[in-house]
């Protein structure tokens, strides 16, 4: 473990410990750094659903805790400020403890939710035939019916519309045949136009985050968001059925398995109904989702906290590659999602690296992308994207032709193992 790992980021979670307490201890939020709510979670209720108001909206069926979780406002536009150095310890504080954390949306935000939202409604509402129709035999992208996609081994009731980098037949990295590279097979103009500019906003607050955390980390700028550049984000729109009016294929009241996910953040909204599990970070808990699949794992015990819908947030989850490169100070939040008595719309966004990223744990002084170490082989974000696909999906049209065309063995090549891509 290098120098920084050593000293100094315990030397920097006693800072952050001081600095958060006096914030709040002050009891006026005046800066950014400050939350809006309690910092801490509450302890696990023998009988959540009577004892705490916020589990009311909590799916039938599950024992857990209730989160009862800070708001971060963020700034326009990141520094290396003061205040922003206690906004970036806070939110690895945050991490560290909750896993998770509440970003407050700004005016803008909120309104793009809505139309996202609309938007998500409106599809999801159309004739089956409409929906499957959106397919892309090179991408990903496109519709998931309920029971179609797998997490340990089980169909996942969730009804999905994924969105990944869309890419015309014309461009290079298609022509050539990458992994999941294609066009996202929309359905209308609308809902395109819609769900960009939503993705967009999002993108920019991922990028906020990972300003912030390099700052709350003491890792060099860069460290982090020097992987992003034209990152493999995508967005999933998600569409939960009553846990009473399923199809049948998958688990009673599972809306999807436990697992963790695939890259550095993963940015969500969700409605005013309620489904979203997360377990605490836990030095006992270990996995590596990169090295062998995390689904599944303790998705059946009562340690799961339950995150209740509050207006107005993002919240916040980490993903992979932000354990992999933080050597485990950070982790990935295993979560999972458990169907409510009414339907349920939510949008979750993954702030990701680049396809061609080989990532390498950050070193004491020299942190990111720029020094790597030579000795560590890395993780190939492209490669550990894919496989998640493959398995998630196995008889989907897009991962027959990835077989039968040979796609896969294109992950090992030179020129998808470059930081850039190799167009604009
Ligand atoms: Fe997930």
């Amino acid at each position: 473990m290098g120098l920084l790992s050593r000293t100094l980021w315990p030397l920097r979670q006693s800072a952050i410990k001081t600095k958060f307490h006096m914030s709040t201890a002050a009891g006026v939020a005046t800066s950014p750094a400050q939350a809006t709510s309690h910092p801490r979670t509450s302890p696990p209720s023998p009988s959540p659903n009577t004892l705490n108001p916020l589990s009311k909206t909590m799916p039938p069926g599950f024992k857990a805790s209730v989160a009862h979780l800070p708001t971060f406002p963020l700034p326009p536009t990141i520094t290396s400020s003061a205040s922003d150095h206690a906004l970036g310890n806070a939110l690895v504080d945050a991490w560290r403890r909750d896993g998770i954390i509440q970003i407050a949306m700004d005016s803008t935000q909120r309104q793009l939710w809505a139309d996202a939202k609309a938007a998500s409604r409106a599809f999801f509402g159309r004739p089956h035939a409409e929906k499957a129709a959106c397919v892309d035999s090179q991408s990903y992208a496109g519709y998931i019916a309920s029971g179609e996609e797998i997490t340990d081994g089980i169909v996942d009731y969730s009804e999905i519309f994924t969105i990944t980098k869309d890419l015309g037949v014309e461009d290079p990295r298609v022509r050539a045949g990458w992994p999941g590279h294609g066009p996202c097979p929309w359905p209308d103009a609308g809902m395109k136009g819609v769900m960009k500019r939503f993705e967009g906003r999002m993108g920019e607050e991922g990028e906020k985050l990972l300003t912030l955390a390099e700052l709350g980390l003491g890792v060099p700028e860069g460290a982090l968001t020097g992987y992003t550049r034209d990152g493999w984000h995508h967005t999933r729109v998600l569409r939960f059925p009553p846990r009473n009016a399923t199809n049948g294929k998958g688990k009673k009241g599972r809306g999807i398995g436990s697992h963790t996910d695939y890259g550095l953040l993963v940015i969500a909204a969700q409605d005013e109904v309620g489904g979203l599990f997360i377990r605490r970070p836990n030095q006992d808990e270990k996995f590596a989702n990169w090295e062998k699949s995390a689904a599944g794992l303790n998705e059946d015990d009562d340690s799961w906290v339950y995150v209740p819908p509050v207006d107005g947030v993002h919240t916040v989850i980490l993903g992979d590659m932000m354990q992999y490169l933080t050597r485990n100070y950070l982790t990935a939040t295993p979560h999972k999602v458990g169907l409510n008595k009414r339907e349920r719309f939510a949008i979750a966004y993954f702030h990701e690296p680049s396809f061609q990223a080989v990532l390498k744990p950050l070193e004491g002084g020299c942190g990111g992308m720029a020094q790597q170490s030579a000795d560590i082989e890395g993780v190939h974000y492209g490669t550990h994207i894919t496989n998640m696909f493959m398995r998630n999906y196995p008889d989907r049209i897009t991962t027959r032709r990835l077989v039968a065309e040979n796609r896969y063995s294109l992950l090992k090549r030179p020129e998808l193992r470059t930081m850039c891509a190799t167009t604009a």
